[in-house]
């Protein structure tokens, strides 16, 4: 039977664990989660796994990057079935604060990052979003003092918002990037991916089809924009709403300069459910 982790809700404890491994010379990856873990998120632990000797997964669903009308209250919480998970995946210690211990009353702090984070893309949707993701992930790389953290390409702007923080602030940590896991039918696997009704489902693949289909039109040299618009209809016509299907340049996620590498990505509502994905232009 594979080990269990040791699950820690206090910092303190946390700190005592840290000091005795770095004591011990092993080398720390963090791996910031939500919980309601899929085969996605125990690849970034296996990521993690082959290139340090002990792995730190958070399991912390984090209000401040929930909108008043988002599904703060109703995440997906699973959190005996994702601690049976890490332990196959053999992660050394799952992190779990309580939102009291990560958000006292009188917390008075946000960190705002601008550059990727203010690309029109996620933020546009969702304001308040990346403020909510760069102040929990500053305060739980500070927690944790990593060698690496690990994020999905999955959440591309995010991996680049966090990337930019970590090099801004100078942080003392390794930002990996790790590609997206997906369903055989290529959807990629997302937590939210349970609010999909069955007719929604079926539909859901045709968001990465959309993509890989124009990504390889705009590789091969064709305008853009007209791709771009028939990708749209596709989706429209297929029963999404479309929130951007945009392509950017793959590190700043401004408009595409040329000569450097691209990223295509795409938001869209299916129903109740918001999905994103996005691919690489090559
Ligand atoms: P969450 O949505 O739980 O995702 C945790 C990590 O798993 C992120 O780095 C995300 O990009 C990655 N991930 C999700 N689905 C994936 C897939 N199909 N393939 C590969 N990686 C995937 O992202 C968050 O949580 C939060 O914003 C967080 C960073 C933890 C801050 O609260």
């Amino acid at each position: 039977m594979a080990r269990r982790p040791l699950v820690v809700r206090k910092l303190a404890r946390l700190r005592r664990a840290i000091a005795r491994w770095r004591k011990a010379g092993d080398t720390i990856a963090l791996v910031p989660t939500m919980g309601a873990l899929h085969a996605g998120h125990l690849s970034l632990v296996d990521r993690a796994r082959r290139r340090v000797n002990r792995v730190i997964v958070s399991i912390f669903v984090n209000p401040a990057q929930f909108g008043p009308r988002e599904d703060f209250a109703t995440y997906p919480r699973t959190f005996a079935a994702d601690v049976v998970a890490l332990a196959a995946a053999r992660a050394d210690l799952v992190w779990a604060p309580g939102v009291a211990d990560m958000y006292p009353d009188d917390f008075a702090l946000q960190v705002v990052p601008e550059g990727p984070a203010a690309a029109g893309l996620e933020d546009a949707a969702r304001p308040h979003f990346f403020a909510g993701v760069a102040t929990v992930v500053a305060k739980l790389l500070l927690q944790c003092q990593p060698d690496i953290a690990v994020f999905g390409e999955k959440d591309y702007q995010q991996l680049r918002v966090v990337t930019a923080m970590g090099r801004d602030l100078d942080l003392p940590v390794k930002i990996v990037g790790a590609p997206t896991v997906r369903e055989a039918d290529g959807l990629a696997m997302a937590s939210r991916n349970v609010y999909l009704k069955p007719d929604e489902r079926a539909v859901a693949p045709v968001l990465y089809r959309v993509l890989t289909l124009c990504a390889g039109k705009i590789a091969a040299g064709r305008s853009a924009a007209a791709i771009l618009a028939e990708g749209r209809e596709t989706l429209e016509r297929a029963g999404f709403r479309v929130d951007y299907l945009e392509v950017r340049d793959a590190e700043t996620l401004r408009r595409p300069v040329k000569g450097r590498p691209l990223r295509l990505l795409a938001a869209a509502t299916l129903g109740g459910t918001r999905l994103i994905d996005n691919v690489a232009v090559k």
